[in-house]
Formats: C-alpha cells, sequence, structure tokens
C-alpha cells in the first residue's frame, strides 16, 4: 500500500534530508545541512519531504527567480531568492537509493508543480544530468541542451516547464 505524504519540512529534519542528499549526490555537488536551513529559513513553502510509514524518504526544494535559468549561485544561497518572482527554480529532488523506482519523486514533482500552479508562477526550472532528461519530459519539461552551470564540476542540461 503507497502510505506516501508529501508535506512540507520541519526544522527537525534538516538532518535527515542532509543525509539523504549526501547519499544521493557526490560530495562535490550535495548541499550541506547550512544550505539547506537557510532554503528552509527563506523560503519553506517550496521545500517538500516525501514521508512513508513515518519516515521521510525523499523530499524536493526550491527558490524563486526572474531569471530564465539557474545560476549556480542560487544551489549556496537564497540571496538570489525573489518572492513575488516569476519562474521557480528546483534546487533538488531526491528519493532515498532504498525507495526509488517506485514513483515517489513523480508524486513530489507533480506535488511541487501544483504548487507552483497555485502560487500562479510562469515557469519551473531545472538543471540535471543527461540521463534524467527523458525522466523529466514525462512531467512536460523541455530540454534547452547544455548549461552554463557548472555545478560540481558536472554537465547539466536545461530544463523549463511552462505554466501558463
Ligand atoms: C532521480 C530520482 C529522484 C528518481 O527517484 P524515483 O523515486 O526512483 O523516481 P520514480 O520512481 O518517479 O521514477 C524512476 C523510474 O522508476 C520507474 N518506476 C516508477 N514506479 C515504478 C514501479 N512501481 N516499478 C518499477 N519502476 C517504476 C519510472 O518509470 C522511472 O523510470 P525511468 O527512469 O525509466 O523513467 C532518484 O533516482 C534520485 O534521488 N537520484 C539521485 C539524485 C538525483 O539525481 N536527483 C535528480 C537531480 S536533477
Amino acid at each position: 500500500m503507497n502510505n506516501l505524504k508529501i508535506r512540507n519540512v520541519l526544522p527537525e529534519e534538516l538532518d535527515c534530508i542532509t543525509e539523504i542528499e549526501a547519499t544521493c549526490f557526490p560530495a562535490a555537488e550535495a548541499a550541506p545541512k547550512n544550505v539547506f536551513k537557510e532554503r528552509f529559513s527563506v523560503f519553506p513553502e517550496g521545500f517538500f519531504v516525501a514521508e512513508l510509514n513515518n519516515e521521510i524518504i525523499g523530499f524536493i526544494n526550491g527558490g524563486v527567480t526572474n531569471e530564465n535559468h539557474i545560476q549556480d549561485e542560487f544551489f549556496e544561497t537564497m540571496s538570489l531568492h525573489i518572492p513575488n518572482g516569476d519562474n521557480i527554480a528546483i534546487f533538488g529532488l531526491d528519493v532515498h537509493p532504498k525507495y526509488q523506482k517506485r514513483g515517489y519523486a513523480k508524486q513530489l514533482m507533480k506535488h511541487f508543480i501544483e504548487s507552483a500552479k497555485k502560487s500562479d508562477r510562469k515557469n519551473v526550472l531545472l538543471t540535471c544530468k543527461n540521463h534524467l532528461i527523458e525522466y523529466y519530459k514525462q512531467f512536460g519539461y523541455i530540454n534547452e541542451g547544455v548549461s552554463e552551470s557548472i555545478h560540481g564540476g558536472a554537465e547539466w542540461y536545461d530544463m523549463y516547464l511552462e505554466l501558463k
């Protein structure tokens, strides 16, 4: 049975979030706890967790901008966050490896998109690696090709989803 609950993160869950991030990403790309703390304190409305039988198994979080692409600096600081901006950027979508391939990330993404629509955003932005381009296309994201991002020294692709 799918008991997945998606809700806003609580401050006491940031340690767990940091651990999941370190499991999902190489050290050069993983956000540290202080970054999650800032994201939570500046924009808790854009930070959701997936809870399965009282355990946090994944999360999605973001920030708002008027830019059309995510600037690398935005992964590190919320000083670029514009509360009433047009576009919401996804900083991370993580599901703990133990729970992957069960559709949980899909539920997190759908929740995030619905929330962005309710907040009247124009676009959702993300960057992803080559192997996830097809995955994001299922939600309607459009691939804009290789990103200028050099986050963590990896190659990223810019994708966006038009909401209106
Ligand atoms: C990317 C990530 C978030 C996906 O999480 P997930 O919960 O496994 O995602 P989903 O279950 O929605 O979909 C994953 C795949 O499982 C498949 N799947 C979903 N439910 C399934 C089920 N019940 N049985 C079998 N396969 C299933 C999906 O079709 C999808 O396949 P595809 O990749 O061929 O499209 C996860 O792998 C992750 O955290 N990776 C590391 C961090 C990362 O790279 N994040 C993205 C940053 S851009």
